[in-house]
């Protein structure tokens, strides 16, 4: 049994996160977890609410809420959505709590303890008309880089570039739109990346565990140089700069930069964990209490790569301190909105409440993690959502699992039968079952979604295809002992397709259970033969069919749903 420490990427609280995020980090970190647990593995699976920032503040200026209660209304919106999406995490933090302050001053202190942080004067936008600086998305303008007439300060939406407010071109204030601005010093906190770069390239050289795109990634940044970073910034809300744990001298109106204390909420959700049930949290972080042998898992979309590989790395490898550091690294492309991108700014594609509204979770669930943006961007079409849904879920699971049970309901009085030997069918059944199983789970260990969902539908197929080999509604009256073979098979089967299918379609999941008198809590994953699997349930067991596990989605809701969220980029 292994320990796995399990993270994806913090959403930003700024609003309810549309299904590409939930495409790229949230949702195969669960479908991880769940897998691992069911593998009997000890897992701890950690995310919370990204809290501070530009982002937060814009937010809730928007919203007309103070930052606070902004930040507290839409933690708990974005809680419960994650749940009804089944996303079952140990614990849903956040970086505005009282462990992410203390641990963020903490790091900063360390790093300044070992020379790696230094009090620069630097140029900042200072807008006059809204009399303060303007740091990250508070000022906008044309990027220097693609000409997007929107980039944001710290980021181009367009080209991706990371940018500093003070490149823009035409830069105006993003509070009141003022172009009255001016660049002004200030005194501000940077982390020398330059005297930590050797550093973080060997331990990068070292990692294991990364697909191809982390460590490219991670390597385009060394090698074009790493910069001196500034993680102080001119506003009011954040973690607190503070030095000997007291307010630090000049900086009463400044905070953290944002990505500078949003990884540290990594282990401060833990520690936020550990307060709420009595666990330890250093166990799962710091290697010389215990965290040597954790396997620590990240997922994350591609634009937060950099951040994970290298400025991350910096506090803490900086620190010198036994923290754990990631091992395996998954990180995905964009789901996009038909050509475009989907935008929370901009508020284009489905988000994840509206998504709920509309379908289960379990039918989003199986066509994100199907069409997971694993080698390169997926598109998002109604059609294709459409095409997935009829031709997996309901054509082949839903189908298998509706039609054994209720022709076993309704034939053999819902209990199963005893049957005759295992013939031909049940032998090639088994060879299949035997090597799909093998297949998913490793698919499943190498984090490669898209080969898992697929071994996980051809399994799914194999069962239909016993069903057309064995033929129990044909036999049923010639020789029922056949028959109710493969109905008992049929059932059996039922559980197995649970069983395996849990990581990716919870809820459909706990359903068939539920249809086989079957407690939740028994779902692990399949360690025994085929044929062990395909006999456990022993005859004389009751079992109800659920209603219709799946429902076709129709072209007119395919009409209704593109008139309604737009179809266009
Ligand atoms: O890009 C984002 O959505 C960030 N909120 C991710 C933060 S990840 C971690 F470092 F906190
Ligand atoms: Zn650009």
């Amino acid at each position: 049994m292994a320990r796995i420490l399990i993270t994806s990427a913090l959403p930003y609280i700024n609003g309810v996160k549309h299904l590409g995020n939930l495409a790229g980090s949230m949702l195969p970190a669960d479908v991880h977890a769940r897998f691992m647990r069911a593998k009997g593995h000890e897992v701890l699976a950690i995310c919370a609410t990204d809290e501070h920032g530009t982002p937060a503040e814009l937010a809730a200026a928007k919203a007309g809420q103070d930052v606070k209660a902004y930040c507290d209304e839409q933690h708990e919106v974005q809680r419960r959505v994650g749940e009804a999406f089944g996303l079952s995490w140990d614990y849903f933090g956040r970086t505005s709590s009282r462990q992410n302050a203390e641990l963020t001053q903490h790091f900063a202190e360390v790093l300044e303890s070992k020379g790696l942080i230094a009090e620069v004067t630097e140029q900042q936008v200072y807008s006059i008309d809204d009399g303060r600086f303007l740091p990250d998305r508070y000022v906008e303008g044309t990027c220097p880089n693609c000409g997007h007439e929107k980039a944001r300060g710290d980021q181009c939406d367009n080209c991706g570039k990371l940018l500093d407010p003070v490149d823009l071109i035409e830069p105006y204030s993003a509070i009141s739109g003022s172009r009255n601005l001016e660049v002004r010093d200030t005194r501000n906190l940077q982390l020398k990346q330059t005297v930590m770069e050797p550093r973080i390239r060997a331990w990068v050289d070292a990692a294991q565990g990364w697909p191809p795109l982390a460590k490219s990634i991670a390597y385009k940044w060394l090698d074009e140089g790493l910069r001196d970073r500034t993680i102080t910034r001119d506003l009011s809300w954040g973690v607190r700069v503070t030095k000997d744990g007291e307010p630090r001298e000049g900086f009463e109106n400044k905070v953290f930069y944002v990505w500078f204390d949003a990884p540290i909420g990594y282990i401060a959700a833990t520690a936020e964990w550990a307060e709420a049930t009595g666990g330890d949290w250093e166990r799962w972080w710091r290697s010389d209490k215990g965290a040597e042998d954790v396997r620590y898992v990240q997922f994350m979309g591609k634009d937060n790569v950099a951040f994970h590989t290298v400025s991350f790395p910096a506090t803490i490898l900086g620190s010198e301190e036994p923290w754990k550091t990631v091992d395996r690294l998954k990180a995905f492309n964009w789901l996009n909105w038909y050509g475009g991108k989907f935008s929370t700014s901009e508020n284009r594609g489905v988000f994840m409440d509206q998504a709920l509204d509309l379908l289960p979770a379990d039918y989003w669930r199986w066509y994100l993690v199907a069409n997971a943006p694993e080698s390169s961007d997926t598109q998002f079409t109604w059609e294709h959502f459409q095409g997935t849904v009829n031709k997996d879920l309901a054509d082949v699971l839903g189908n298998f699992v509706n039609r054994i049970l209720r022709f076993g309901a309704s034939r053999f009085d819902g209990h199963i039968p005893k049957g005759g030997e295992p013939g031909e069918a049940e032998r090639w059944l088994y060879d299949e079952v035997e090597t799909r199983l093998a297949a998913i789970a490793a698919h499943h260990e190498a984090m490669d979604y898209r080969k898992a969902a697929a071994e996980t539908r051809a399994l799914w197929a194999a069962g239909n295809e016993y069903l057309t080999k064995a033929e129990p509604w044909t036999h049923f009256k010639t020789d029922p002992e056949r028959a109710a073979l493969g109905v008992r098979t049929g059932v059996n089967l039922c559980r197995l397709f649970a069983m395996v299918s849990a990581p990716i379609l919870p809820f459909t999941s706990a359903k068939i259970l539920d249809a086989l008198g079957l407690a939740h809590e028994d779902l692990h994953w399949p360690e025994a033969s085929a044929e062990e699997v395909l006999t456990a349930l022993q005859p004389g067991r009751p079992f109800t069919p659920p209603d219709v596990l799946f429902r076709k989605i129709e072209d007119e809701q395919v009409a209704e749903w593109t008139e309604r969220f737009g179809g266009e980029g």
